[in-house]
């Protein structure tokens, strides 16, 4: 069912003392509304995260995860080794994974299948680089990204989907996407997936817009209508600004 969700990446930030300290923040700070609240820790500190949120509503997830099951695939993390600590969720497709760690659209359809597969949800992140805007070829890379990753899956595996459009050139660099123009390109993205599947399918996907939101930013592009929350990096890590932002819903 689509919802609002506010979601941080905290990417490669917070030892375990950081990040105890930073869930006892937002246990304070966050405010209670119909929002879900999902946070991503590093791996290390998933199972001490997953502990200290216990009774809480906010949700610790995956940054990431392999696709294969196990075996001999050193320094990486399977989806039964995220069940096993009670973690259900995972980002995938990050642009930062395919830009630094070579994931192809390819690799992320094993991932995104592997992810279900066991029952998990996936935050699927996606969206065009800044010169593919400038010449006017955002919706292609997008219809593709999703195309290529996604739409082999059966329309019943949508349940478990939640999008995050993320245009690379708003991440960490302040410059947020515009309300309008995150709307726009998030009723694209309903639009696409409609023609492959159906206005149910397409309306019942939660769609995130990830890229320097802040809380003085997120009402105006929560306030879309085709906007369902955000996926949050550095404003995550700081909770005033975390629930800042989460109170954009109330
Ligand atoms: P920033 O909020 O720091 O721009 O990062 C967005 C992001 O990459 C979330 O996954």
């Amino acid at each position: 069912m689509r919802k609002n969700i506010v979601a941080g990446n905290w990417k490669m930030n917070m030892n375990q003392e950081q990040t105890a300290q930073l869930i006892a923040d937002l246990k304070e700070a966050m405010p209670s509304n119909d929002a879900s609240v999902m946070i991503a820790p590093t791996f290390v500190n998933l199972a001490k995260a997953v502990e200290l949120t216990e009774g809480t509503n906010i949700e610790v997830i995956a940054q990431n995860m392999h696709f294969e099951a196990s075996g001999a695939y050193t320094g990486e993390i399977s989806a039964d080794m995220l069940k096993s600590i009670g973690i259900q969720t995972v980002i995938l497709g990050h642009s930062e994974r395919r830009a630094y760690f070579g994931e192809t659209d390819e690799i992320l359809a094993k991932k995104v299948k592997a992810a279900l597969d066991n029952g998990m949800q996936v935050v699927f992140c996606f969206g065009e680089e800044l010169d593919e805007r400038k010449s006017g070829e955002h919706f292609n890379v997008v219809e593709s990204q999703l195309k290529n990753a996604l739409f082999e899956l059966p329309a019943s595996a949508w349940s478990q989907i939640v999008l995050a459009y993320e245009p690379v050139w708003a991440i960490g660099t302040g410059e947020t996407a515009s309300a309008d123009q995150a709307q726009e390109m998030h009723a694209f993205i309903r639009k696409t997936i409609a023609a492959q599947y159906s206005n149910e399918v397409a309306d019942q996907v939660s769609v995130l817009y990830g890229g320097s939101v802040k809380p003085n930013n997120a009402s105006e592009i929560f306030s879309k209508p085709d906007v369902d929350g955000g996926l949050i990096g550095g404003a995550s890590l700081n909770a005033e600004d975390f629930s800042g932002i989460a109170v954009a819903f109330s």
